[in-house]
């Protein structure tokens, strides 16, 4: 355990390039400069569990998790879509839940509050809980 410690906090200190978020983010930010404005995505979440203000939901995104896929007879996994605008543009738009896996929980499970591996403050999500929302858009 202590050999494997300066190993760990070795990790720790590279760790954030490989989190799954920032590297959905990366990819999300290079599709949307190579697409040429003809669609764009993003890794957004529930507003109460947003850590990076980057990834706040707009008012489509925030109205689908809180009133669709938090309802409780809404099936799992199911992609919700719809024609409506994004940044004032007519499109045609494409949300899918993504759940807490186990995996997730160290870093967004409980005890809330609690500091996670990164730093950051865990959220206090349940497994199989929603945790966030992938957002994919195509204008008209
Ligand atoms: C090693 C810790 C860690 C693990 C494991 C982890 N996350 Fe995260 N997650 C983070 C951090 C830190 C952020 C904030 C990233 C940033 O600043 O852009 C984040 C951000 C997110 C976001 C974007 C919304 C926001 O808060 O900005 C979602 C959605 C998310 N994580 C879901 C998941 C899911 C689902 C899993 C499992 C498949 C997972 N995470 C695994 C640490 C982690």
């Amino acid at each position: 355990m202590n050999n494997a410690q300066a190993l760990i906090n070795e990790k720790g200190k590279g760790l954030k390039g490989f989190l799954p978020a920032i590297f959905a983010k990366q990819m999300g930010d290079g599709f949307n400069k190579n697409i040429g404005g003809k669609a764009y995505i993003k890794l957004t979440a529930p507003k109460s569990y947003v850590r990076n203000r980057a990834n706040r939901p707009d008012k489509w995104e925030a109205d689908v998790i809180e009133n669709k896929f938090k309802s409780a007879g809404y099936e799992k996994n199911k992609v919700f879509t719809a024609d409506a605008k994004h940044k004032g543009k007519a499109a045609f738009r494409l949300i899918l839940p993504e759940y807490y896996k186990k995996a997730c929980l160290n870093c967004h499970g409980e005890p809330k509050g609690e500091k996670d591996i990164t730093g950051g403050k865990k959220e206090g999500g349940k497994l199989g809980e929603l945790g966030g929302a992938i957002s994919f858009v195509i204008y008209n």
